[in-house]
């Protein structure tokens, strides 16, 4: 199954994505983890979309798209992948159609998470990871259950993202509204969407994005064709 997980930041996007790909043995495809792979790796790529990031803005189309073109490729793709962050515009999204039909395949469900802008900032703000293993926390809803040492790995350094700061959210926010919202429409014109309430408890919208699969039309079963 082929999944694009939509919303704005801070929706619960990476939180879902992880549940889902354990619950169906699927790859998550992050972007944003992958250009922040990129910033550290201090690449050209990286080079150019930390200034972008760092505003709040979205980086160039054709990087994006020949970034997830590569990795749909990839051998962990061959049962289904969960996009979160991608696409995040109307050239992605037809660029991204184009491609898994090239390979017999299609997105079989689009989910937005929905969610209101003042939840949405307070959930930016209280969020943080561990610096070693990458394990999320926030400060609202989910503490180290021992204070400053992380759960998973025992590690004492936590880090929080640069581009999480108030008025870097805020642009984030402008962009989302102006550049990805009109895939909702997009996606809906293909009977592909269904919108989730992103405010619920994150078990509960996990039971409720699998129902919403359920109401999806099936698709033909097609193989992918990938390397390793
Ligand atoms: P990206 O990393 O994709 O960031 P984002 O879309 O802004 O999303 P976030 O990671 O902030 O939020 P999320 O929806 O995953 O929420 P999460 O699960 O963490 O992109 C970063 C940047 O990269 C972009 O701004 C852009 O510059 C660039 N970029 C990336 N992709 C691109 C593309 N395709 N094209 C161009 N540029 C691109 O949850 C947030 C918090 O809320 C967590 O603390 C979590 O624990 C908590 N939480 C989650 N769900 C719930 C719940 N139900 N109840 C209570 N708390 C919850």
């Amino acid at each position: 199954m082929n999944i694009i997980l939509l919303g704005p930041p801070g929706a619960g996007k990476g939180t879902q994505a992880k549940g889902l790909m354990s619950r169906h043995g699927i790859a998550q495809i992050s972007t944003g983890d992958m250009l922040r792979a990129e910033v550290a790796a201090g690449s050209e790529i990286g080079l150019r979309a930390k200034e972008i990031m760092g505003k709040g803005g979205l980086v160039s189309d054709d990087i994006l798209v020949a970034m997830i073109g590569a990795r749909i490729q990839k051998a962990d793709c061959a049962n289904g992948f969960i996009l979160d962050g991608f696409p995040r515009t109307v050239p992605q999204a037809e660029a991204l159609d184009a491609m898994l039909e090239a390979q017999g395949s299609a997105i079989d469900a689009v989910i937005e998470l929905r969610v209101n802008d003042a939840v949405l900032i307070e959930r930016i703000a209280g969020r943080f990871s561990c610096a070693k293993c990458g394990a999320s926390y926030n400060d609202h809803t989910h503490l180290p259950k021992v204070a400053d040492t992380c759960d998973l790995c025992g590690n004492h350094e936590f880090i929080r993202r640069p581009d999480d700061k108030r008025e870097v959210v805020t642009a984030r926010l402008d962009a989302y509204n102006r550049q990805t919202a009109p895939l909702l429409p997009y996606y809906e014109a293909r009977d592909r969407l269904r919108v989730v309430d992103g405010l619920a408890e994150i078990d509960e919208v996990a039971d409720m994005i699998e129902a919403a699969f359920e109401t999806l039309p099936k698709r033909a079963h097609t193989h992918a064709l990938t390397q390793s």
